[in-house]
């Protein structure tokens, strides 16, 4: 376990983390209308709600912080809890498609059965559509609207359309959805160390990535801020995935509420088969200390939820 002097203790962050969560979790049930026609509300509720482990949600929020260094502005708060929300429904509608026979054929995620299990393949894949497009559509409040109950904040323009860009490039051909297509075609190769850096990146990488950025861009930040912050997600966000691919191995499917062991059984290629568990486990270490040392170099006093945030990620067991 990695130490750090400026950090908070694992009761201090689940405490902080557990403050948050609930109203992502209330904002998150009240944007997923039950109503979307023939069942689809339905489905998308499903992949979304009573589940998850809502990491990208909370970097949003604790990088908002971090540049927010303790001033108050609603404004940078709503748009903070509307990104930290979008970026949740990129990343459920990602697990949902992750999930279908066409992709990783699996049939268990967050302790349940699938999407395409519960409802059918072709629900699946219209939740997942949905699910993405509504994530733009909180990005971009309807001042005028009375339907906008939850954060009854306008968001400036020039926010909103800094939010749906960083959304756009990591969920897209060079973010999560590039990743995914490299994974596919990597079934039964053996990739070199470059390769699989790339592949872990993009399909992973980029959304918590953009998790960190859209919570500086609910701020005021200076390049060099920008800069760090950036350099942080990036190696979270990949250690993110290399932990994944370590826990595939060494968890079981209860633990993990997905099935363990399906990296070997679809033979993809991955940290642990490259590196083997010891080294795999250094890197994701590495990683861990390239991240902190960003947020050193960030200059940043409110840094500290994002420094156990990091470590939470590194040292995780689901
Ligand atoms: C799983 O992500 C998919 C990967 C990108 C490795 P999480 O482990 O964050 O899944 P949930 O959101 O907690 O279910
Ligand atoms: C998932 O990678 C990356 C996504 C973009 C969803 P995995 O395929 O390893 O994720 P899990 O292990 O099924 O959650
Ligand atoms: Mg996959
Ligand atoms: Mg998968
Ligand atoms: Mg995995």
């Amino acid at each position: 376990m990695i130490q750090s002097s400026h950090t908070l203790t694992a009761s201090e962050l689940d405490q902080w983390f557990n403050q948050r969560l609930s109203a992502v979790e209330e904002a998150l049930s009240l944007w997923i209308s039950p109503d979307a026609p023939a069942g689809l509300g339905q489905a998308m509720r499903y992949a979304v709600l009573d589940g998850g482990k809502r990491l990208r949600p909370m970097l949003v929020l604790a990088a908002r912080e971090a540049v927010g260094n303790g001033v108050k502005d609603e404004t940078f708060d709503a748009a903070a809890m509307r990104a930290a929300c979008a970026v949740e429904l990129i990343h459920a509608y990602s697990l949902v498609h992750d999930d279908m026979p066409c992709m990783d054929n699996d049939v268990l995620r967050r302790g349940k059965p699938t999407v395409h299990v519960q409802f059918g393949e072709a629900q699946a894949l219209l939740a997942g559509d949905a699910l993405q497009a509504l994530a733009f559509e909180l990005l971009t409040p309807d001042s005028k609207s009375t339907a906008m109950t939850y954060a009854q904040k306008s968001i400036p323009d020039d926010v909103q359309a800094r939010l749906c860009r960083l959304l756009a490039k990591a969920a897209g051909f060079n973010g999560m959805a590039g990743g995914q297509a490299i994974d596919l075609a990597s079934v039964g190769l053996a990739l070199n160390e470059h390769q699989l850096h790339e592949m872990h990146l993009l399909k992973t990488g980029a959304l918590l990535e953009a998790s960190v950025m859209m919570g500086a861009a609910c701020g005021h930040t200076n390049a060099q801020v920008w800069n760090c912050l950036q350099r942080y997600g990036r190696a979270v966000g990949l250690a993110f995935q290399v932990v994944d691919d370590i826990l595939d191995v060494t968890s079981d499917s209860v633990t993990l509420g997905k099935t363990a062991g399906k990296d070997a059984a679809n033979d993809k290629p991955t940290y642990v088969s490259l590196l083997g568990l010891n080294r795999a486990q250094e890197y994701a270490e590495q990683l861990l200390h390239e991240a902190l040392k960003a947020l050193q170099d960030s200059g940043l006093a409110s840094a500290h939820t994002l420094v156990a945030l990091a470590q939470r990620v590194v040292n995780r067991k689901t």
